[in-house]
This record gives structure tokens, C-alpha cells and sequence, in this order.
């Protein structure tokens, strides 16, 4: 998750300050480089780039030393191309008149670079944020003016993604927005833009939200926007925003929990986007499909996100992959790993302890060793022989609930593609992850006060809603300190059904093709008192044999596992609130376990 910033100011001053305090302001968003450029006006451009941290590549690269009336900062997390100086942007155009910066995904990344060097570019990086500002420099050269050359860029340019660009000569910058967030703030003599609102407020409380396909225009006392599809001026009211910092950096939100939840749908869509281009993936494919015994690796959430990827494997490429628990998987599989053997070590952080201890076992014994992983630059990550990123950027609050599910979506892809299917079914996932959060906001909230004074319940799935079952609990007691148990929901007769009493809360995440299966569990809960919550899509054995459903959109057996987590994490928050507590930091949790 880059992040990207601009200033324009009325007169040359010094604006490396300027850049490394906003750099930092969007610093949590993740990142493995940092780079500033400034324009001055005798048409020089300054850059300056390297990976590390922004406290530490300023002070070595002097940063605070930069001039200009223009100046642009940009946090990178790799995606395409190694994180390396040249990967960094800021990044010139082939004659070194324009710069620009961008975040998000160009997909067709590669693709435009070999027209670039055909077309006689120079081009330096295999990073796309460089295509960004060939793509717009190819119309200039043809003798369009930039905003003429970013339109038609912008056609060329595929994916979710926005840019930040500047030409010397001017006074001016530009920006562009799709997909990726972009916000302009309206300052006394400057005016700025940015991927997100922290590194705007210290600016300034006036802005205006950019939306898909428009184009900016940044002068120091104005701004202009423009729509990409005519080039016809927009006008829109400046808004002036009362939020305060710690608000601006939850998005709003009034915890980052709720915040993470609700960017699930623009995560997945990122991490498909990042898969459909990535170098990786085929080979991690091709590895996992030659193993002789295939090992998901986790601990916690990222253990459950591991059962249901073994489950997908089995179901799409016929391939048995053994899910276990980091310890156990030493203690089980230890002694009997070898050199044919893959294991796939799969954590957010990247650094549990438990993870890792396994990982060192593994190496020991010559099994291949991969990984999928949220936290670049982390120890999993340097480690594993190949693995792919998460591209959840940070999540901060202690439950993981948007690395969960592009766990599984980072699952369900691999196993489409080593069954030799087509990815093209999780295009769907972002809208109906979006209508998800739409449709379960208001049935949750009609299930929480009679939910909320109970410190004991279970949650139960079957198939491939028995991981979402187990993680479900897992959250539900995270944050409410509330006892629920996750069990396949066909065990619960062979014990546990002796708790169910008059009112006893029994939650049952039913995929579309287990319904029968599940409302048999719901009726052995309904005939001894109990209260049966189902979970799925809206089907009248569930909605005439449990006592309430909370509906998911029409998705399928494969999607619809995806979509029941997120009930399960909204009722976690709610119930959390509701009990007095803090989801962001449970009592006695730590977001990164490195202690055995
Ligand atoms: O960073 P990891 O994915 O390796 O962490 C593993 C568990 O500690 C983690 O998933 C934990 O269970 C979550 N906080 C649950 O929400």
C-alpha cells in the first residue's frame, strides 16, 4: 500500500521538511522505500530515493536540505519489481523533464514497458509507477498538453492506481485518480495532494475528495479538476473537514478494526490485480504441485486461514495439502520432513515466533521452505525460498481480519491455478465482499443487544465453513473475552450439545451446499431451547428452521465462505463496544506473538 504526496507553494523555499513529515504521516500504510523530488524554477529537478525507513534515508540522503516550489514525496511497498533504489520513486521520464510518483497497481505493467523501450524510452526500473510517467510523457512528446497526455494515459494505464506528476518549466502539478484514494487540501499559499487525509490536515482543514477518473490541476492558490473522459472542468464544493488526526489515520472510522473490515473489498481487489501480473506465482504454483507432501503452516488466524486453503486445494487442483499448527507441525511432521517436502509458512506478521521455529525445522531437514506474508521485510519474508505478499498493507488493530481474508483469497487463487482453472470467478469477490458489508451492518446490529450479556456460546460450520466457523470464534472471544468455541458443526451432538439450554446461542455459518447437513445441526439446537443464529445465503430451510439468518448476497460454495466472515467480525466489534471493550488492543493480546 504506497502512499503518495504533492505541494505546490507560492515561492522556492525549503520543502524537504515539508516531505519527510508528510512521508512519515503515511508511513503506516506500510513500505519498504522512500523517495522525494523537488522542481525549481531554473527547471532542475532534484531526487532522491533509497529503501529503508523515512527517518533514516532522509537523514542519509539529506532530504532536508531539498528546495523547490514544487516538491513530491512517495512510501513505497514493493509490488512489481524488488524493493530496490532504482524500484523507489519518485521516477523521471526518459530526458529527465517530467517526474512523477504513484500508488496502486498497474497490471499491464509489463506490457507497457516493452512498447516503452520499443518506443525508444528510456526506461531504468521494472517498477510501475515509472509507467505511469512514460505513459504520460509518450503524448507529450506527440504534442499534447499534460493534461491532454494524463487523459490519454490514462486509457493506456490498467488497474487501480493514482499518480502524482510534475513538468519542469511550470508551476504546477498534477494528479490522477483510479482507483487508488487521493485527497486535495487547500492551503494558505500552498495547495497539496495525497493518497490519504493525515498528511493533508496539518496543512489544512479545506479539501476536496477526488473521485475515479479525474485529473488535478495544483497551483500554490488554486486548483482545478478536470474529468478524464472530455477534459470538461468540474466544479465541486471545498469541504471543511473538523475530524482530528487520530480520526483522519482510522479513515473516519472510530476504530481501526471497523476500518480494516471495510477495506476487505479494496484489499482483495488489490492482491488479484498484484497476482494477475506477479513473476511468482507460477513458480510457487509449480512447486507446490511437485511436492511430495504439501504442509499450510500457521498459527492463530493465519492457521485458519491454512484449513480452508487445504480444503480449496483439495476441491480445485485434486491436491492434498496437510493444514497444521506451527508448534505441532514440529512435533507431528518434524521427524519425517525431507528434501521432496513443501511448506508453505503463512503469517502476517511474519515474525511469530512459533512460525518461525517451525520454518528453522523445516530448513533443517531440507524442505522447501515458501511463504505468504502481510509484513514486507520481515523475517518469513526474507527467509522463504519465494513467497507472495498479502498487500493488506498495515493492520493495526491486534484481530486479524483483513489479512484473513486475503489469506483465503490468496488460497482460493493458488489452488484455481494449480488445478489449471480460470481466476476469473474472484473477479466478482470485491463487489459482493462491498454488498456484504452493506447488507450485514444492520443485522448484526439487530442481533447485539440480546447477544451482548452472553459469555458463552459456539459457533459451528461444516466443509468449507468450518475454518470460517473456527475463525469466527476465535475473533468473537478476542475481543469480547467471551467463551465461544468453533467446532464442525456435525460434532456438536457427539458432546457439547449437553450445554444447550433454554436461550443458548449457537451461531451456524452454513455454505449453500450444506444446507441440509446444517439445519439438521439447527434443529438439535431449536428442540433443546437453544437459539440458532444461521449465517448464509437467503434459503427458506434456513430461514423457517433457525431463529434468525443473517443474509449474504448470492455467491456460490466457493465465494460465500469469504462473505460469512464478515458477519462474524462486525458482531466481534459490535459485541466488543457493547461490552465496555477495546477491539483495537484485547486485554493480554499482542499483534505480534515473538515469544515461544
Ligand atoms: O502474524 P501471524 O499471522 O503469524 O499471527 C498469528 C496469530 O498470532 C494471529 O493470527 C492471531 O491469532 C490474531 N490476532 C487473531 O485475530
Amino acid at each position: 500500500m504506497c502512499g503518495i504526496f504533492g505541494i505546490v507553494v507560492e515561492q522556492e523555499q525549503p520543502l524537504g521538511e515539508i516531505l519527510v513529515q508528510a512521508g512519515k504521516r503515511l508511513s503506516y500504510r506500510g513500505y519498504d522505500s522512500v523517495g522525494c523530488a523537488t522542481l525549481h524554477e531554473d527547471g532542475s529537478i532534484d531526487l532522491r530515493k533509497d529503501v529503508g525507513k523515512v527517518d533514516e534515508v532522509a537523514e542519509r540522503l539529506r532530504f532536508f536540505e531539498m528546495t523547490g516550489r514544487r516538491g513530491m514525496v512517495q512510501l513505497r511497498w514493493a509490488t512489481f519489481g524488488t524493493p530496490s533504489q532504482v524500484n523507489a520513486q519518485p521516477h523521471f521520464d526518459s530526458d529527465g523533464d517530467l517526474v512523477g510518483a504513484h500508488n496502486g497497481n498497474v497490471v499491464n505493467n509489463v506490457e507497457l514497458r516493452q512498447q516503452f523501450i520499443a518506443q525508444g524510452m528510456t526506461v531504468r526500473s521494472t517498477n510501475d509507477g515509472e509507467s505511469c510517467v512514460h505513459a504520460v510523457e509518450r503524448y507529450v512528446d506527440q504534442g499534447y498538453d499534460m493534461v491532454g497526455a494524463i487523459r490519454r494515459a490514462c486509457h493506456d494505464l490498467e488497474g487501480d492506481y493514482a499518480f502524482v506528476i510534475g513538468r519542469v518549466g511550470e508551476d504546477r502539478l498534477y494528479a490522477l485518480k483510479k482507483g487508488s484514494g487521493l485527497v486535495v487540501g487547500l492551503g494558505e499559499g500552498s495547495s497539496c495532494v495525497s493518497s490519504d487525509l493525515p498528511s493533508i490536515l496539518p496543512f489544512t482543514r479545506r479539501i476536496l475528495r477526488v473521485q475515479d477518473g479525474e485529473i488535478v490541476v495544483l497551483w500554490a492558490d488554486r486548483v482545478e479538476l478536470r474529468r478524464v473522459e472530455d477534459g470538461g472542468v468540474i466544479e465541486r464544493e471545498v469541504e471543511t473537514v473538523a475530524e482530528s488526526m487520530e480520526v483522519a489515520e482510522k479513515g473516519g472510522y472510530p476504530h481501526f478494526m471497523l476500518k480494516e473490515i471495510h477495506e476487505q473489498p479494496g484489499v482483495v481487489r488489490e492482491l488479484l490485480n498484484l497476482f494477475e501480473a506477479s513473476a511468482h506465482v507460477a513458480p510457487m504454483v509449480e512447486r507446490m504441485a511437485k511436492a511430495r507432501h504439501l504442509y499450510l503452516v500457521g498459527c492463530g488466524t493465519s492457521y485458519h486461514a491454512c484449513m480452508l486453503g487445504s480444503v480449496y486445494m483439495a476441491r480445485l487442483a485434486g491436491r492434498a495439502a496437510i493444514p497444521i499448527l506451527a508448534p505441532q507441525f514440529i512435533a507431528q511432521y518434524g521427524p519425517a520432513l525431507g528434501e521432496d517436502d513443501v511448506g508453505l509458512f503463512v503469517s502476517q506478521s511474519g515474525e511469530t515466533k512459533d512460525v518461525l521455529n517451525a520454518l528453522e525445522v523445516a530448513q533443517e531437514r531440507g524442505t522447501h521452505v515458501l511463504g505468504l506474508v502481510n509484513v514486507l521485510g520481515s523475517t518469513l519474508m526474507n527467509v522463504s525460498e519465494c513467497y507472495l505478499p498479502l498487500a493488506c498493507g498495515y493492520e493495526i488493530s491486534v484481530p486479524a481480519t483483513k489479512t484473513f481474508t486475503n489469506q483465503v483469497v490468496a488460497f482460493l487463487y493458488l489452488a484455481l491455478r494449480m488445478g489449471g482453472r480460470d481466476t476469473a470467478i474472484l473477479a466478482r469477490l470485491p463487489g459482493l465482499l462491498e454488498e456484504t458489508l452493506d447488507l450485514i451492518e444492520p443485522q448484526a446490529a439487530a442481533l447485539e443487544a440480546n447477544l451482548a450479556d452472553r459469555d458463552d456460546l459456539y459457533c459451528l460450520g461444516y466443509g468449507l465453513t468450518y475454518p470460517i466457523a473456527l475463525e469466527g470464534a476465535l475473533k468473537l472471544k478476542e475481543v469480547t473475552y467471551a467463551h465461544c468455541e468453533g467446532m464442525l458443526s456435525t460434532e456438536f451432538k457427539h458432546g457439547p450439545l449437553s450445554a444447550v439450554h433454554q436461550g443458548y446461542p449457537v451461531i451456524f455459518v452454513a455454505g449453500p451446499e450444506d444446507v441440509p447437513l446444517i439445519v439438521s445441526g439447527v434443529n438439535e439446537t431449536t428442540c433443546r431451547g437453544g437459539w440458532a443464529i444461521a449465517i448464509g445465503e437467503e434459503d427458506d430451510r434456513l430461514r423457517n428452521n433457525a431463529h434468525d439468518l443473517i443474509r449474504l448476497p448470492e455467491a456460490g460454495p466457493l465465494l460465500s465462505p469469504i462473505l460469512a466472515t464478515l458477519p462474524l467480525q462486525v458482531l466481534s466489534y459490535r459485541l466488543s463496544l457493547a461490552r465496555g471493550y477495546d477491539p483495537d488492543f484485547p486485554r493480554n493480546l499482542s499483534k505480534t506473538l515473538t515469544v515461544d
